[in-house]
């Protein structure tokens, strides 16, 4: 499939698309698998708006916590998969739907957090944000909030990542549900810049059909060994 290229790796445009899946082996739950994060906290009341304005101590002791964990867990192979891919090819971008900051650590450079960061907090009335390591005290409760993108908010970055998948000859989605909009859409706009499109994934996902090609397992390893065979081009 990958010969259907036509390209050497140094000349592919290259954009990849993570979801929480990718992050699964450095030990951060899923959302949405039985126990995972969604299952076991009511999204609306996490990440929303509303839910922050109803109850800002339940929302910021969520956060804090997630905060915390950023301190023992480290990145997988499949970060580093990829920070190794970015020095390769002719370009690179890393749009992440992860919040965590495992890609930075494990060395990418041209990255996208098109959810916002853990590392970050935004002044609520100024909307200023910052980079943030700590459990934000109960004082600044109603102060500041995450700079994670809830609900019914716009994504980050959105015109950095068009424009970089107009231009994409080859687009990767790694360890995502695809259920999630806009992120799980990115394909479409790939597909239409001609890319070939490849999806990484434990199992099928509602999009999997949408998909020229499949790696089904875990992606410390697919990740790794797709990158390995790429760079053999
Ligand atoms: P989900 O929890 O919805 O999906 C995780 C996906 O990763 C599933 O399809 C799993 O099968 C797959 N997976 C799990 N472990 C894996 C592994 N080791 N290797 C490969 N794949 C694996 O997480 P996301 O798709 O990232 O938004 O969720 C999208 C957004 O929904 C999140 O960014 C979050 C959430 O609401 C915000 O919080 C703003």
């Amino acid at each position: 499939m990958i010969s259907s290229l036509n390209k050497k790796l140094v000349d592919l445009n290259i954009v990849v698309l993570t979801g929480a899946g990718i992050s699964a082996e450095s030990g951060i739950k899923t959302f949405r698998e039985s126990n995972g994060l969604w299952n076991n906290h009511p999204m609306e009341t996490l990440a929303s708006m509303q839910g922050f304005e109803n109850n800002p101590k339940l929302v910021h002791e969520f956060y804090n916590l997630r905060r915390e964990q950023l301190k023992i867990v480290k990145p997988n192979e499949g970060h580093f998969a990829l920070a190794e891919l970015e020095k390769k090819c002719k370009s690179f971008t890393l749009i992440t739907q992860n919040v965590d900051d495992l890609h930075e650590r494990a060395g990418s450079k041209n990255l996208i957090h098109m959810h916002g960061e853990l590392r970050r907090i935004k002044h609520v009335v100024s909307g200023e944000s910052k980079y943030f390591e700590d459990s934000v005290c109960e004082n600044e409760w109603n102060v500041y909030r995450p700079d994670i993108v809830w609900f019914g908010e716009n994504v980050k970055g959105f015109e950095d990542i068009s424009s970089a998948l107009s231009l994409c000859d080859l687009f990767l989605s790694i360890g995502t549900s695809s259920i999630v909009y806009p992120a799980a859409g990115l394909v479409n706009e790939a597909k239409k810049a001609g890319a070939l499109c490849i999806e990484f994934n434990l199992e099928q996902t509602a999009l999997s059909p949408i998909y020229h090609d499949h790696f089904y397992g875990k992606a410390s390893q697919t990740v790794s060994e797709f990158v390995s065979g790429l760079s053999r081009l």
